[in-house]
């Protein structure tokens, strides 16, 4: 994820653009840049690895002047964030200049075919193939003219694949700016001798209020005073602007109350990138494995911490059920301490959406010592558990500014199943319900918006469960995994008092904690063992506890055993840890909002913990 904000009209745009930036830093803070075409009719750029504040104070007193401008915040995810990856890029002459907010499929491809033909490349970005494309279009239309311009950038656009929301400018056409979208978001600002591109509201509040969303598959193509939309082919698209009414600083979280709601509500694009080409009709195609020798590997363990950890365990049941190898999962600031045997043989997965945790690093410097193999799931580019891992798969879902683990999760689940299903296709140890495990992920994005568009039912009870002095939560397999992320979530948002036990341990012990005033909440999900959670529903209630159980649509003979239910839709059992847990993450926010908490920065907790 990415931040975009571009300007054509009549003021100076450095600060323009630097404002916009300021706005859109949410979206990524590895790099900044701006490029701004000056009175000589050049294109000036500048920019910076590391956040925007560095960008800002290396323009101190040296800013470009110019009245046509874009500039850009990274989320890196193709080359290591620094300067020469930063936004915005061009080609070699210097004179098209491009943004882009999301991910190239081809771009290693096109990529090949450019440097055969003689072009020269900087980064290692995908974007920077973009601006190579468009100057080899403009040049065939004679590398004149707004028209030949958006031509070519339309010719350009035929060419890629994958998401994008793009800015494109050129120092020959001194009052066009060109934008074009497919999946990742793009805005116009409609101001008063000026225009803008951002790739959200709140980096256009400063200028104007006047906005237009442009829609997948469309490119617009601005000047100072008229903008106009297209599709790829040319036709041309009326569209009414509307009025934005939100409050700048909710806007700065898309019209969200918190950037945990938002992140929550973000989880079904969040899910499509992290699976974006991932998962093919007859296979799971994860490049990123070829560096793991699965041959030597007679043994998995998975380590991490909190949230992660809980992701670690549905790693394993997916492991061990589809690939048949054997996998412990261990909470690595006990793991390091415990003598673990760990070598050669031995394939290491960590988990870590920050890939700064400093336990989880120390485990990871432990195996590189024994010798064992290490594959890293983490969403943060360049981070410290990237460095010198077999194998290292990003998550894609953007930042996560919410300090509480949200869209990380359900994606670092997704993804460990993936995994799993690959191992198993190698080993052949999988038959013909492969399609049907592939074609689940395939769902999962819309599986997951059909719950999130359910979410009176958490509001309303949430209601109730703030009542209470406490809350335990359990379930089976699966459904056990979702219990322990629930359970987690609901005391580090709300403070709530919650835990998770396997649904038949309750009555080796904790049951003796029950009684009316303390709600069990019951992961009921359809699977191998919804009888068995069915039978400890029974005991839980004959203890006069409240019983709420998450259930799957249709099934009516649960709600005999529950006070109340939460339906969500069927699905196979691998993925009750993330569609049980959307609305356990929803129930938390509405309780905590209900209890006035800080809900995006709980007390004593940080985003990263980098202390053990
Ligand atoms: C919970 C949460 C934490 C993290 C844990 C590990 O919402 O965010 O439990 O999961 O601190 O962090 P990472 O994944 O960055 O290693």
């Amino acid at each position: 994820m990415c931040g975009i904000v571009a300007c054509v009209g009549y003021r100076e745009v450095t600060p323009v653009l630097l404002n916009g930036l300021k706005r859109l830093e949410y979206r990524g803070y590895d790099s900044a840049g701006i490029a701004v075409r000056t009175a000589d009719g050049t294109i000036a750029i500048r920019k910076s690895e590391g956040k925007l504040s560095k960008l800002v104070n290396q323009l101190n007193g040296s800013a470009p002047r110019g009245t046509l401008g874009m500039g850009h915040t990274r989320w890196a995810t193709h080359g290591a964030p620094n300067d020469v990856n930063a936004h915005p890029h061009t080609d070699e002459s210097g004179r098209v200049v491009v943004i882009h907010n999301g991910i190239i499929e081809n771009y290693a491809e096109l990529r090949l075919e450019l440097k055969a033909r003689g072009h020269v490349f900087q980064s290692q970005t995908d974007t920077e193939i973009f601006a190579h494309l468009v100057e080899e279009e403009f040049e065939k239309r004679g590398g004149e003219g707004a028209v030949n311009l958006l031509d070519a950038v339309r010719a350009s656009l035929k060419r890629v694949r994958g998401a994008y929301s793009f800015v494109v400018m050129d120092a020959r056409v001194p009052d066009l700016l060109i934008g074009a979208r497919h999946f990742s978001p793009l805005i116009v600002g409609i101001g008063e001798g000026e225009n803008l591109l951002a790739s959200d509201i709140p980096a256009l509040l400063e200028h104007t209020r006047r906005a237009l969303v442009i829609e997948d598959g469309e490119v617009v193509a601005l000047t100072s005073d008229v903008v106009r939309i297209y599709t790829l082919d040319g036709g041309s698209v009326e569209r009414e602007p509307f009025e934005v009414t939100w409050d700048v600083t909710l806007a700065e979280k898309g019209g969200f109350a918190t950037f945990f709601t938002k992140e929550i509500y973000e989880q079904p694009a969040a899910l499509a990138n992290a699976l974006r080409g991932r998962v093919e009709p007859q296979r799971v195609a994860l490049p990123e494995l070829a560096g793991i020798d699965f041959d030597r590997v007679d043994r998995v363990h998975i380590v991490a911490c909190g949230t992660s950890y809980h992701a670690g365990l549905a790693g394993k049941l997916a492991l061990e059920r589809w690939a048949r190898v054997p996998v412990n999962v261990e909470v690595a600031s006990e793991y390091r301490y415990a003598s673990p045997v760990v070598n050669e043989r031995t394939l290491m997965v960590l988990i870590t959406q920050s890939g700064e945790t400093a336990d989880t690093l120390a485990c990871f410097r432990l195996a590189r010592e024994r010798g064992a193999q290490t594959l890293a799931l983490t969403n943060v580019v360049g981070s410290s558990i990237t460095r010198g891992a077999d194998a290292v798969i990003y998550l894609n879902v953007g930042p996560e500014i919410g300090v509480v683990a949200t869209k990380t999760y359900t994606a670092q689940v997704a993804l460990l199943e993936l995994v799993a299903l690959d191992w198993a296709i190698r080993r052949e140890t999988v038959g013909e319900i492969k399609h049907e495990l592939l074609q689940s992920f395939v769902r999962l994005p819309d599986l997951v918006q059909a719950i999130i568009g359910s979410d009176h039912q958490t509001e309303q009870l949430a209601k109730q469960v703030n009542r209470y002095r406490s809350a335990f939560f359990f379930g089976r397999g699966f459904g056990y995994v979702a219990a322990l992320e629930g359970a987690l979530k609901l005391k580090e948002v709300s403070y709530l008092h919650a835990e998770a036990y396997a649904a038949g341990e309750l009555k080796h012990g904790p049951i003796a904690m029950l009684d009316p005033e303390i709600p069990v909440i019951a992961i009921a999900t359809q699977s191998a063992t919804l009888d068995k959670v069915v039978s400890n529903m029974q005991e839980v209630r004959a203890r006069r506890a409240p019983v709420i159980a998450v259930a799957t649509d249709g099934d009516t003979f649960i709600a005999e055993h529950a006070d109340d239910v939460i339906y969500i839709p069927y699905a196979p059992e691998h993925l009750t840890p993330i569609l049980a847990v959307v609305p356990l993450q929803l129930l938390s926010y509405h309780v905590a909002a209900l209890r006035g908490c800080d809900i995006d920065q709980p007390r004593n907790l940080a985003k990263s913990v980098t202390v053990e």
